[in-house]
């Protein structure tokens, strides 16, 4: 009986064990993308894990777990075990704002750590081609004269695309009705249908409809003009000077994960970013790569913190309630 005990004590404490980076990863690892796939961070992900798998010599899995504002995928990652097995995507909106619109049941910086600081791209504010308006003045014209607040697509309270929205909000003084989906992939599929009005989305999920003519943008929220759509202007240029957002992402792992475990992740994304081919993919759909001063683990939580004391006291007094 206690030779038995023994055993299942020491087979317990070697499961409890912590991953060792010298034999990490010895099985598939899986990125938790907590937005629906075929949008904005899915894709990115996926250009990215393509190339990790090869460095990592493991199988990069996306698993989506939506809804939430992708609140919900960030708390699978949290509960998860702190080996490296399970990856944390996500941005601006889920590692940021979150905290500010949910009582999320972690915190997002005590209970996260910071792996690699990824690439960022602009908003665009994009409508329907139906929308008679053909720039920037007349979209914010055409949405005054409205009975009714015009319908704007979001991926969630506290995404992205739902932050970017309530920013347009606080600075023209429009009011939008919000239609909350479990990505901005289902959300611009519905623009395209002309089922929504408009969103203020990521230039790299609607670039390629834009390109294509299916929906027409108006500006995107930066001071400069992104290199692969030199024919978009910038919020500066048409009538919303100073509104800038851009929207950065990155990976994080449990806390108490393993420094050595964190220190190849690192190593794998920042190869992958290095990459000329997977360089070209990102700077397709518009992204800026990170500056490589920028993509150690400490970058990554220093872009944190301060965002959480930028955008925390404008989610707030906006109001934003799940309760
Ligand atoms: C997505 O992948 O759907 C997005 O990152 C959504 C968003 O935050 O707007």
């Amino acid at each position: 009986m206690r030779r038995l005990l023994c055993a299942v004590l020491f087979a317990l404490s070697v499961l409890a064990a912590p991953a060792r980076a010298d034999d990490y990863p010895s099985r598939p690892i899986t990125v938790i993308v907590p937005f629906a796939a075929g949008g904005p961070s899915d894709a990115m992900m996926r250009i990215l894990g393509e190339h990790m798998k090869r460095t990592l010599g493991q199988a990069v899995l996306i698993e989506n777990v939506t809804g939430a504002g992708g609140s919900i995928g960030v708390g699978r990652a949290v509960r998860s075990a702190p080996d490296g097995y399970t990856v944390s995507f996500g941005h601006l909106g889920t590692h940021v704002a979150n905290g500010a619109v949910y009582k999320l049941g972690y915190d997002l910086v005590a209970d996260l750590e910071p792996v690699v600081l990824l690439p960022s791209n602009p908003m665009i504010i994009v409508s329907k081609t139906a929308v008679p308006a053909k720039s920037l003045a007349e979209l914010l014209a055409w949405l005054k004269s409205r009975p009714e607040p015009a319908t704007a697509g979001t991926a969630g309270n506290g995404s992205g695309s739902h932050i970017a929205g309530l920013y347009f909000e606080q600075a023209t003084g429009i009011k939008l009705q919000f239609v909350p989906y479990r990505g901005t992939g289902p959300a611009l599929n519905d623009l395209v249908a002309g089922q929504i009005d408009l969103i203020v989305d990521q230039t790299s999920n609607s670039i390629n409809q834009v390109r294509a003519g299916t929906i027409r943008a108006y500006a995107v929220t930066d001071d400069k003009r992104v290199e692969s759509a030199p024919e978009i202007p910038t919020t500066d240029e048409t009538g919303l000077p100073g509104f800038h957002m851009t929207l950065w992402s990155g990976l994080w792992v449990p806390k108490r994960t393993p420094r050595d475990v964190i220190a190849k992740l690192n190593a794998a994304a920042v190869a992958a970013l290095n990459d000329p081919e997977v360089q070209k993919q990102l700077k397709n759909l518009g992204l800026q790569m990170t500056p490589p001063d920028q993509l150690t683990p400490e970058a990554l939580g220093a872009q944190q913190r301060a965002e959480i004391g930028k955008w925390w006291p404008m989610i707030k007094a906006a109001g934003v309630s799940t309760e």
